[in-house]
């Protein structure tokens, strides 16, 4: 290209003494314009620095932080304090030294210092107290106890290192269910090849809920079996948090060797197989972080009192973060030592479910929606349908006898499924 440069007509150099007198006028006029342009240039230029660095030095007034507005609703005022005595509202800056004098006053003297006691502080933070149900009178009294003894343990459970640990929400009269879980998919040992714990949560009966005195029963189930983990407090539906809380604290101290956790109630039935099957094709990274289950994303509190779920304004405002339906729900062991941490960060909130899903939300894990579990059931015309079974991980709800009838389909391999 560069031999013909000379005859490029943008190359072709022009003296000024060879302009024509037009031409030059032409020339003076453009420049006049440039030096008019550079100079607004230079004045805007000017202007706009001139605000930038006076934005650099600034001082603010007020406060350039969000004031911590207390919130009208019991947890999440509970919530609140516990964000600042662990430093997690970013919202709120405070001295690290000694984060008890940055307090807000209306947090002084409120905030949940732990106690087993019924909480009488509580019932006068609510203004609807007195006319809320009878149970979550009961939760809010002793909203902020963790800890509860332990009657029956099993400190040697995981000993060997199981790859899935079952763990199973009961409650003590249910012999028959865990019987028949045991019989089933609940058989501790080697279960296609890898290593199967089992282990049954469960709380204490107490003379008000009208409980025959089953403990010595429970005693001899326990001599025969030893796979029961027993606590002393009310096992009630708004309880089932506390036991959660307890599980995890029993995992972190007792059986962090457990690679997975299958948490779930006594009335569903789990394929196993499927399960460990399903867990021995995930790449490492993946079974770090596994949450799944049949989560359930964009639900909120039930407003209405006459559910079972009802949660007032008064205890509860927003909207619950994703969770994995009852039932049941696989995840890691790493992640089940995580969620006891987080769950010293959780202010106790009566639904177990949802509760788990808050203290992901507060690890930053997101649980996955399965089609494997089915916590609302199967339809009714594919039940007896053996085949059904064998591609799903876990569904809600049987009976011990139905357990007993569906378990042979699972694992006879001559049924054709193709
Ligand atoms: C809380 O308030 C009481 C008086 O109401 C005061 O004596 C105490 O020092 C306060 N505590 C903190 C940590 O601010
Ligand atoms: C189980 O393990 C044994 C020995 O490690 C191996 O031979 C066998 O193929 C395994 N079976 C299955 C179903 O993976
Ligand atoms: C939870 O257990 C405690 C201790 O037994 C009991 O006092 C409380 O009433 C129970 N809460 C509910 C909601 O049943
Ligand atoms: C189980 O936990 C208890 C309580 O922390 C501890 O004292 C005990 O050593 C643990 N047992 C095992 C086998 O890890
Ligand atoms: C596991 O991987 C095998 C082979 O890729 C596949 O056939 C099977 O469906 C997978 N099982 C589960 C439960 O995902």
């Amino acid at each position: 290209m560069f031999p013909y440069t000379p005859s490029y007509p943008g190359f072709t150099v022009q003296r000024g003494g060879n302009m024509p007198v037009v031409r030059r006028k032409v020339t003076l006029l453009c420049m006049t314009l440039n030096i008019f342009f550079c100079l607004l240039m230079a004045i805007s230029w000017s202007l706009r620095s001139d605000k930038s660095s006076s934005q650099k030095i600034r001082i603010p007034s007020t406060r350039f932080w969000r004031k911590l507005v207390p919130s009208k609703s019991f947890w999440n005022r509970e919530q609140q304090y516990l964000d600042i005595i662990h430093n997690t509202n970013v919202n709120f800056v405070f001295s690290v030294s000694n984060p008890v004098t940055v307090l807000p006053d209306w947090l002084n003297d409120t905030g949940p210092t732990e106690t087993c006691e019924p909480d009488y502080r509580v019932p006068i933070q609510i203004s609807d107290y007195n006319s809320l149900p009878q149970r979550l009178r009961d939760f809010l009294l002793h909203m902020r106890c963790r800890t509860y003894p332990l009657l029956i343990n099993q400190p040697y459970l995981c000993r060997e290192k199981p790859f899935l640990l079952l763990v199973v929400k009961s409650m003590v009269p249910h012999f028959d269910r865990r019987q028949a879980i045991r019989e089933t998919w609940g058989r501790a040992g080697m279960v296609a090849n890898q290593t199967v714990a089992t282990v049954f949560l469960l709380g204490n009966t107490i003379p008000l809920d009208h409980h025959p005195d089953l403990q010595r029963m429970l005693l001899h189930e326990e001599t025969l079996h030893k796979d029961l983990l027993q606590w002393d407090y009310r096992d009630s539906f708004f309880n089932l948090t506390v036991k959660e809380v307890l599980f995890l604290e029993w995992f972190n101290q007792n059986c962090t060797q457990a690679k997975f956790v299958l948490k779930g109630d006594d009335d569903v039935f789990v394929n196993t197989l499927r399960i460990i099957e399903f867990l021995g094709n995930l790449s490492d990274s993946r079974a770090r972080e596994l949450f799944i289950g049949d989560v359930i994303s964009n639900a909120g509190p039930h407003r209405n009192h006459k559910l079972k779920y009802f949660i007032p304004e008064s205890f509860f405002e927003g909207k619950y973060p994703p969770y994995a339906g009852g039932g049941g729900y696989l995840y890691s062991g790493e992640l089940a030592s995580q969620l006891y941490s987080a769950s010293q960060q959780v202010a106790l909130f009566p639904i177990d479910d949802v509760y788990t899903g808050m203290c992901l939300k507060k690890l930053g894990v997101v649980p996955v929606k399965h089609p494997g579990f089915r916590t609302f059931g199967i339809e009714k015309k594919h039940r007896d349908n053996p085949c059904v079974y064998r591609s799903l991980m876990l569904v809600h709800s049987l009976t011990p006898q139905e357990m007993l009838s569906v378990w042979p389909w699972i694992i006879h391999p001559e049924l054709d499924c193709q």
